[in-house]
């Protein structure tokens, strides 16, 4: 089945030459495109693209059954989001008034809210009700222009709510166009029962739950929240060994509240991304360069929180690749729209759209482990994309922010 886009205004984030598992430093500047042009779909993966008036020279030799007519309209890559929790049960509205009435997130959390509140909610619901919430949240994000998707556990903080959160993200994954990666964050917050002695709690993560994850195939990656006030770095090198020990990659939260070391035990372990990165020295910097290790920045949850921003220039110019991911959560993002993360990457953090084009697609898919099928528009990787209302030009997207410009989606080259 073949499948047209036509008179399409421009064709961002095109790879013509070899193609690129991630883009750091100074490429990040680079993006090519394609004006007036043309892109072929064919079972699901992109067959061809190019100018419009070389397709009218080769049209005879395709057997094309839809087509769809973009004139005035730009097609992009569907983003990636490499960093969520979608899977929880309650909003946190009534921390938020906290927050603004003076309270931190550290003592909302020392009292037993944030997280700990999330989990008493998340052990109340069922799978079907987790499910079903879960699922309208995806829809959204879709709807935003989201095509890939990495969801944690981390609200169960018990071995039976940790296995729940778990399944839940297995159906999403057998159920949505998305493409899904799961992660097991099982180290996200110490339970009451737990304070005084969370080295009792680390040991249930490394010898119940990590087996019983690893038994059932139902996590990726492994994730600890290595943090002041949360895991320390012996306790995140404890559980991401054990983890790798199961076959899951590590993906961290890293320097949220404070230089935690969180990114040199990340870098240590081999971590697909550290994330978060508020709190970043020069060490943290000197440490990634030359890693396979992504450092992912999470604008939604500085804004919410009114945290310092990460040094992202400062990255991108030692030589770094920057990802950015929504960090979608009820306590410090409730929003996992990526259309936004894109318009904070160009104001709050001064990248280009070209560098935040590349933040939140082919960094983030890198950041995911599915950069070498999905990211950007280029010939043998998945057909999913967006086509835009009709804009002036690419630049427009970031520029305008809360408004939402992604009107048809197509994942696996399919119109959803
Ligand atoms: O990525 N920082 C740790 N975890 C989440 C927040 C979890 C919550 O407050 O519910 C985050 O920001
Ligand atoms: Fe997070």
């Amino acid at each position: 089945m073949q499948t047209l886009i036509k008179n399409i205004k421009e064709l961002v984030q095109v790879e013509t030459g070899r193609q690129k598992l991630r883009t750091q430093g100074q490429e990040m500047a680079q993006m090519e495109t394609i004006k007036d042009a043309y892109l072929l779909v064919e079972d699901g993966k992109i067959k061809a693209f190019g100018q419009m008036c070389e397709w009218n020279e080769k049209s005879e030799k395709w057997k094309v059954e839809k087509e769809v007519d973009a004139t005035g309209r730009l097609v992009f890559p569907t983003f990636c989001d490499s960093h969520t929790h979608l899977v929880y049960a309650n909003s946190r509205e009534h921390e938020f008034v906290d927050k603004i009435r003076g309270l931190s997130y550290e003592e909302i959390a020392k009292r037993g809210g944030g997280i700990l509140n999330s989990a008493k909610a998340t052990a109340a619901a069922s799978e079907e009700e987790l499910y079903d919430m879960a699922w309208q949240r995806l829809e959204g994000v879709m709807r935003l222009g989201t095509g890939a998707i990495e969801i944690k556990s981390g609200y169960g903080l018990s071995t039976e709510s940790e296995l729940k959160l778990l399944r839940v993200i297995r159906r999403l994954k057998e159920n949505s166009p998305l493409t899904i990666k799961s992660n097991f964050l099982g180290a996200h917050g110490i339970p009451m029962e737990y304070r005084g002695h969370q080295e009792d709690y680390v040991d249930l993560v490394i010898n119940e739950m990590i087996p019983r994850v690893a038994d059932e195939g139902l996590a990726d990656f492994i994730d600890v929240f290595c943090d002041q006030g949360f895991f320390t770095v012996d306790d995140t090198a404890r559980i991401l060994e054990a983890g790798i020990k199961h076959g899951m990659r590590p993906k961290i939260h890293a320097n949220e509240m404070a230089i935690s070391g969180g990114v040199q035990v990340g870098v240590k372990y081999n971590a697909i991304s550290v994330d978060h990165l508020e709190q970043m020295g020069d060490a943290e910097i000197e440490c990634l360069k030359g890693t396979d290790t992504m450092p992912t920045i999470l604008p939604g949850c500085a804004f919410f929180l009114n945290l310092p921003l990460s040094p992202a220039r400062g990255m991108i110019e030692a030589g770094l690749p920057v990802a950015m991911a929504s960090d979608y959560n009820p306590g410090t993002s409730p929003s996992g729209n990526m259309q936004l993360v894109l318009s904070m990457a160009c104001i709050r953090y001064r990248l280009t759209p070209e560098e935040a084009l590349n933040a939140t697609t082919l960094n983030t898919a890198y950041a995911m482990g599915v950069s070498g099928e999905l990211g950007t528009i280029a010939v043998g990787k998945r057909a999913n994309f967006y086509i835009t209302k009709p804009i002036p030009s690419y630049e427009y997207m970031p520029y305008a922010y809360g408004e939402n410009n992604v009107d048809r989606i197509f994942l696996n080259g399919v119109e959803i």
